[in-house]
């Protein structure tokens, strides 16, 4: 097993800006990592020395002749570390945005009549986009029935769900709301069994952050991240989409190359920040062991993260120390259950008796901040079939550590005890 330990730790939080204080708040435990991760510092001197830059790619000059450098680099390291073999990746205004077009173009793009399946389990942005599209191209979307009690959703729902006239399907890597993550490859199969040409897409965005990606094993036609849950910056998505998916019809220039999935002028130095990114998950690969390749150093690093943040999450629910673990606060109710293999590094619960933004308040003036859940078009489809108008995200990271467990632990046990 591949451990952070203390001096690690010190140096993977060394690289991180705010990691201990907000500016407007001062001293902080952040736990809200599932809102937006921190930003490395190298993503913050980038993004600055980028934002300097007026030139323009595509013009025969040396300036410009970088900017196209530094874009093919970025889209290289990110197909190492996603490990897509074809396809192309590209940017978009938000992991949202770039759901929408890709799931649009699908639907367009595959037979009318034909079914689009998807589940309860999925961000609005998948499921809107579905529903939508679907409509405007005479298919019929389908959603799955999440499990409640797991707060996830099984390989073999989508096996019972799929029919050999579903042309195009989502899946949700990571739920935001109750952290759980889904087999994606299992469900990829099992649409793949029974309807072998259809596209299906890939809502990664929860997930990036605990690294491991491997496109090629999932069998999948789009996976959409945002960057600022992966330790880059606001403004932007990154999709990657396989060839078949690059060849549907799509929004293009008149006499531009086919496969361009890019609209526009693109901002150089984004790109250049996911070059820091995977150079982050390869330098920690580097630190917890390794390997030859940097496709096993990042193997190295995801196994850390989620060595981690298992630590971080037993901690939260078991207890540590002497301090009581959420588990055992008798007004404490854990979504997904206490015991669940598919959380990664979230933990979400409601106090009985208390409203869930009164408990996200008190952590937040204690210096603990949180996220409250509303049962809104957001999380409702997660909270309405629990009955909770709302709840509570604590949501960590591979930074975070047990002593930041044990604040908010200490709060917990004195408040809600
Ligand atoms: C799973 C998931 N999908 C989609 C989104 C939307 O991403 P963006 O804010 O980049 O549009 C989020 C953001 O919270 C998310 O967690």
């Amino acid at each position: 097993m591949r451990e952070i330990d203390d001096a690690l730790m010190h140096k993977v939080r060394s690289q991180f800006a705010q990691i201990d204080e907000c500016p407007q708040q001062g001293p902080r435990v952040f736990f809200e990592n599932a809102g937006g991760a921190l930003t490395l510092n190298s993503v913050v001197q980038t993004s600055t020395d980028y934002a300097a830059v007026p030139d323009n790619q595509g013009r025969d000059n040396v300036g410009s002749h970088e900017l196209v450098r530094v874009i093919t680099k970025a889209k290289d390291d990110m197909r190492e570390f996603m490990n897509a073999k074809g396809g192309q990746f590209f940017v978009g205004e938000s992991g949202t945005e770039l759901l929408f077009r890709l799931i649009m173009n699908a639907c367009l793009g595959t037979a009318k009549g034909g079914k689009v399946l998807g589940s309860t389990l999925e961000h609005p942005a998948t499921r809107s986009a579905c529903d939508r599209w679907a409509g405007i191209a005479g298919q019929q979307h389908v959603l799955i029935e999440h499990d409640d009690a797991t707060g996830t959703i099984l390989a073999e729902a989508y096996a019972k769900a799929v029919t050999a006239d579903t042309v195009v399907a989502t899946i949700l890597h990571t739920s935001p709301v109750t952290g759980m993550s889904v087999d994606v490859a299992a469900c990829a199969r099992a649409i793949r069994a029974v309807s072998p040409e259809c596209v299906i897409i890939v809502d990664g965005i929860q997930h990036a952050a605990h690294g491991g990606m491997d496109l090629e094993h999932y069998d999948v036609d789009g996976y959409v991240i945002s960057p600022y849950k992966v330790f880059s910056r606001h403004g932007f998505g990154v999709a990657w989409i396989s060839d078949r998916l690059s060849s549907l019809p799509h929004n293009n220039l008149i006499n531009g190359p086919e496969d361009n999935w890019e609209m526009g002028t693109r901002d150089t130095g984004s790109y250049a920040t996911l070059s820091d990114v995977v150079g982050y998950f390869e330098w920690l690969g580097e630190q917890v062991g390794g390997g030859a390749t940097r496709r096993e150093k990042f193997a190295a690093a995801a196994e850390a993260i989620k060595t981690q943040e298992t630590i971080l999450t037993n901690a939260m629910i078991n207890g540590t120390g002497n301090l009581r673990g959420l588990k055992d606060l008798d007004n404490v109710i854990i979504i997904g259950g206490v015991d669940n293999p598919a959380r990664e590094g979230l933990v979400s619960m409601t106090v009985s008796g208390v409203p869930s933004v009164d408990v996200v308040k008190r952590l937040n003036n204690d210096g603990i901040r949180t996220h409250l859940r509303k049962a809104d078009h957001y999380s409702g489809n997660i909270l309405d079939p629990l009955g909770l108008d709302g709840c509570i995200r604590v949501s960590m990271c591979h930074y975070n550590s047990v002593q930041e467990v044990s604040k908010f632990l200490a709060i917990m046990n004195e408040a809600y005890g």
